[in-house]
């Protein structure tokens, strides 16, 4: 995702910590003490502005969910896209946080809420392939990924976030039978991911190659680059692989 970076940006996501997550290693090891109460782990990567996560949460809340990003000015949109979801405030007109009890936080302070007021997603700063390494076995209940980036030249192949070494990594960290959710525009990427599956520890459930006329649209979650990839005339493909470990 390609973005001007923002003014006051990690100042912004600062004021938002009590929703991000700084310390993924202490994170990996209790993620429930994260949240208000015990719910099985759902992780997005590259969650861009956050439309996914916070449909899906909402959609399905019997989960707790993280939200990785590698951009910080994306997460920081993410986080604050969240917050305003969720009811707990907006941007003030002077950069600061503003709550929805009208108490006015200004840049550099860090917003309080009650933690049964931050509902169930987390979004944290990193590249997934170094996050995901800090989890133990069997840590999640399934991996959704939206739209990530091609690499289409050849030489970049170990770059695409359905090779099979992620996948390997994927099912380490995916309980036995845990869920991986992969949607994209690009079909050379789709035929790509779905031979990697084949060589991998999952099981392809279901695959389509025509999303919104598949019967999986009535709870499909459209992400950004969704509507606009579909705008353009794209079909999107869908995938969902069973853990087979
Ligand atoms: C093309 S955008 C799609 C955003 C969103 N998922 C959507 O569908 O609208 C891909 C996003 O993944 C992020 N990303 C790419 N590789 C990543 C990685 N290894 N770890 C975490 N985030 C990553 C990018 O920064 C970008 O925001």
């Amino acid at each position: 995702m390609r973005m001007k970076k923002k003014k006051h940006g990690q100042e912004r996501l600062k004021l938002l910590s009590m929703l991000t997550v700084q310390n993924v290693e202490a994170f990996a090891q209790n993620p429930n003490s994260y949240y208000d109460c015990e719910r099985p782990l759902r992780i997005e990567i590259g969650c861009g502005k956050g439309d996914f996560v916070c449909g899906k949460s909402k959609q399905e809340p019997d989960y707790n969910y993280l939200a990785i990003e590698k951009i910080a000015d994306v997460c920081t949109l993410a986080t604050e896209n969240y917050a305003i979801q969720r009811g707990l405030g907006d941007l003030a007109p002077n950069g600061g946080w503003k709550r929805a009890d009208g108490k006015v936080f200004p840049l550099g302070e860090v917003v309080e809420f009650e933690k049964n007021q931050l509902g169930n997603v987390r979004f944290t700063v990193g590249d997934a392939k170094e996050l995901l390494s800090c989890f133990p076995d069997n840590s999640a209940d399934a991996i959704f990924i939206n739209f990530c980036d091609p690499w289409s030249k050849k030489g970049h192949t170990k770059r695409r976030l359905t090779y099979i070494e992620f996948l390997k990594m994927y099912s380490r960290v995916l309980k036995p039978d845990g869920k991986l959710y992969f949607k994209t525009d690009n079909r050379p990427l789709f035929d790509f991911s779905l031979e990697e599956v084949e060589k991998s520890p999952f099981t392809l459930e279901f695959h389509t190659f025509d999303l919104h006329n598949s019967e999986m649209d009535s709870i499909n979650i459209r992400t950004e680059y969704e509507r606009n990839f579909s705008a353009k005339g794209f079909t999107i493909n869908m995938l969902i692989a069973k853990n087979n470990k």
